[in-house]
């Protein structure tokens, strides 16, 4: 089959694109390889991923709407797995039109290619940030997310939205997966494991924020990925009994998903570091700070709909893959 891959230098994205070609898929993957973080990072993702004869790259922004139109008219694809986005809660507050380009503009674009050329399937990154204000626990997808407390949760909303018109105008099947903070090898230079690591080998003090009450449902890279493989090869079909009244949220009359995919075990931040301590055989100095503003106090993934439509069971407890990360780190960066 031939996929259309976005974010591919990206941290999930190059990951992605790896399985697929090893599965014998043909990918092309896009990316705008922006400076949001250190691009040298991007490139050695593209350097591996460049030694597969069936991948193939193409630098192309989201936004670049006859760009993005010429992609789809001269590739015939079968299937879209669209991951390329601005990221990140904390620099929305301080660049929230970088999140209109690549999130909105950019989710659009990419819409109005698997409308016109007939995509079998859409899976799409959404995020567990849209549960925003909701305090019941484990977070569900049968649960409203009216109330997101940042930019990027608002537009990974949208996404959402945006993706149930589609389906339902244009019968276009779309999969939106709420990914739990990701982690592993390869991982994104701006999330809380690679800065720890980062700051406690050059012998620098770590920022804990909410003084280090805040728990987060971390989730291995290669769960994800596992996942993302799975959904894409299950495009969603119209379900005939839902309404509004007796339906959720997460399915519709319409072919369009929506699924949460985490580890559905939640680690408080002091017992991350404290994993994180262990697998560098260092103690960290800690730097206890206020709640920051868009952050949410906890994430917890109720997994049970991915399980039942796809048999998805995450694998990899926090211990083994912070020291998959630290083993990564330490041998990529030579420290
Ligand atoms: N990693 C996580 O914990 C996490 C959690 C929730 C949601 N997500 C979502 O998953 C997806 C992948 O995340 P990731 O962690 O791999 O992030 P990432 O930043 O490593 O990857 C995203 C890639 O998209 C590219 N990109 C950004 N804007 C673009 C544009 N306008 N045009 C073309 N390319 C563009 C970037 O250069 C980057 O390589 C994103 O949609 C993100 O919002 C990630």
């Amino acid at each position: 089959m031939k996929y259309l891959v976005t974010g591919a230098a990206g941290f999930i994205g190059a990951k992605v694109s790896e399985r697929l070609c090893l599965l014998g898929h043909e990918v092309i993957g896009i990316d705008n390889l922006n400076d949001y973080y250190d691009v040298n990072l991007k490139l050695a993702r593209l350097d591996l991923l460049q030694t597969l004869d069936n991948f193939h790259f193409i630098k192309l922004d989201l936004a670049d709407r006859e760009g993005i139109a010429a992609l789809f008219a001269r590739h015939a694809f079968q299937r879209v797995i669209h991951l390329a986005a601005q990221a990140g809660v904390r620099y929305s507050l301080d660049n929230p039109l970088a999140y209109a380009d690549s999130n909105l503009i950019g989710h659009l674009t990419i819409l109005e290619g698997c409308r016109h050329h007939k995509i079998e399937h859409l899976v799409y990154a959404s995020s567990s940030s849209v549960y925003g204000l909701n305090q019941k626990m484990p977070f569900s997808t049968e649960d409203s997310i009216d109330h997101p407390i940042s930019l990027y949760a608002a537009t990974k909303k949208a996404n959402e939205l945006m993706s149930h018109t589609y389906s339902h105008l244009y019968q276009l099947p779309t999969t939106g997966l709420r990914f739990f903070t990701v982690y592993g090898p390869w991982g994104r230079p701006d999330m809380a494991l690679f800065k720890f690591t980062k700051a406690i080998l050059a012998g620098e003090v770590i920022d804990v924020y909410n003084h280090g009450d805040l728990s987060r449902d971390f989730t291995y890279i290669d769960d994800i990925v596992e996942g993302i493989i799975r959904v894409q090869a299950k495009p969603p079909s119209p379900n005939t009994d839902w309404t509004v009244d007796a339906g959720t949220p997460a399915t519709s009359s319409a072919p369009y998903r929506v699924f949460n995919i985490g580890n559905g075990s939640p680690v408080q931040l002091l017992d991350f570091i404290t994993a994180l301590e262990d697998a560098l055989g260092i103690k960290a100095n800690k730097n206890f700070l206020p709640m920051q503003p868009g952050d949410v106090h906890s994430t917890w993934a109720d997994t049970s709909d991915l399980f039942d439509a796809v048999g998805y069971k995450p694998l990899v407890d926090i211990n083994t893959g912070v020291a998959q990360f630290v083993n990564w780190y330490r041998q990529f960066y030579n420290k």
